[in-house]
């Protein structure tokens, strides 16, 4: 079951320009569509009369044209015009998203449309904002988007998954951590002193060379599907521990599991830093160091799955106390997917 009354990333801005670009989100095929005079429109990406998928069609000044017979669609879902008569069917509408476009992605509302106020979009202002440089992209995981959060929620993993990028063992082993419910989400806090930095950090060239830093990792999870991870290290003893980040390396992860189906996630993810913002080389180096864990994950959450699948369901047989923040944020959204339920 899906928490319906909340916003999810359909798509990047970027994607959707002059061509329609179709996407299930919630097990719901949608047609996110941008008019020429730059509207946005997101309805139900199958023609009510004769299921042809309406992005098959073509977007053509304010309306979307179904590419079999010809019928046009405005951003409301109803029909208003058919080429081979004047009558227009009454029925010949289809089901309309409430939709915004908000730090470079584009968000669909699942839930009752009187309820989608844009104010309910989570803050994601470091994607779009200036001072901030982010490079990012869709992984399609063949995986349920609650392992996908939590995965992200407990980063003990880190140092036995991704050994070659952003990994080393002291954070899961030595880290402390401190799990707390603030405002509408879950903050998960793991800090450890005094390691030695990991492969990626080395080569940003932030860090002073061959010094320990002390790490920090803050994370926080905002139902259904968003998580936001603050990450950084500074020189070890120079007040990281006590909250002084500014001096060290910043960055940021920032990820939104939109569920496709009730076993896969269009998962959006970004990685953002607040330094030598304008270097490519930077870009690319996070890109692509980002991407290789998130392959490493993909690797893991997707043989996960398969293993719940062929056992018949999920269950926590075994708990950790790393699983705390995993389990809060589980906790929170039942909490509300019950809440929906009539
Ligand atoms: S199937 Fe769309 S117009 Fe006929
Ligand atoms: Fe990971």
């Amino acid at each position: 079951m899906f928490l319906r009354n909340s916003w999810y990333v359909i798509a990047w801005s970027r994607e959707v320009t002059d061509k329609p670009v179709s996407r299930k989100v919630l097990d719901e095929p949608i047609v996110v569509f941008r008019t020429a005079t730059g509207a946005l429109g997101a309805i139900a990406d199958r023609c009510p009369h004769r299921h042809l998928p309406l992005s098959m069609g073509r977007v053509s000044g304010e309306v979307l044209q179904c590419g079999y017979h010809g019928l046009r669609f405005d951003s409301s879902g109803r029909c208003v015009s058919v080429p081979s008569q004047e009558f227009i069917p009454p029925r010949a509408c289809v089901k309309a998203y409430p939709v915004e476009e908000k730090y470079g992605w584009i968000w669909v509302w699942m839930g009752t449309a009187e309820a989608a106020s844009p104010d309910l979009i989570p803050d994601y202002h470091q994607l779009t904002a200036p001072g901030y440089a982010a490079v990012g992209k869709t992984n399609h995981v063949q995986a349920n988007y609650r392992l996908v959060t939590d995965n992200l929620l407990d980063l003990s993993h880190v140092g036995f998954v991704h050994t070659s990028t952003i990994g080393n063992a002291e954070m899961g082993e030595k880290g402390k951590l401190h799990v707390a419910k603030e405002g509408d989400g879950i903050f998960i806090r793991r800090t450890v002193a005094d390691v030695p930095p990991p492969p990626t950090y080395i080569k940003t060239g932030v860090l002073p060379a061959g010094r320990n830093i002390d790490r920090w990792q803050i994370i926080e999870f905002l139902p259904p599907c968003f998580v936001k991870i603050h990450v950084g290290g500074a020189e070890a003893g120079t007040g990281a521990l006590e909250g002084k980040y500014e001096h060290g390396l910043n960055s940021w992860v920032l990820n939104a599991q939109t569920p496709e189906t009730a076993d896969t996630t269009h998962y959006f993810w970004a990685s953002v830093r607040n330094h030598a913002i304008d270097n490519p080389a930077l870009d690319e180096l996070f890109f692509s160091q980002v991407s290789e864990a998130f392959e490493e994950d993909r690797c893991i959450l997707e043989a996960q799955q398969k293993a719940i699948s062929e056992r018949g369901g999920d269950s926590w047989d075994v708990t950790l106390q790393a699983d705390a923040g995993v389990f809060q944020a589980r906790r929170l959204l039942e909490k509300l997917i019950r809440a929906e339920q009539p």
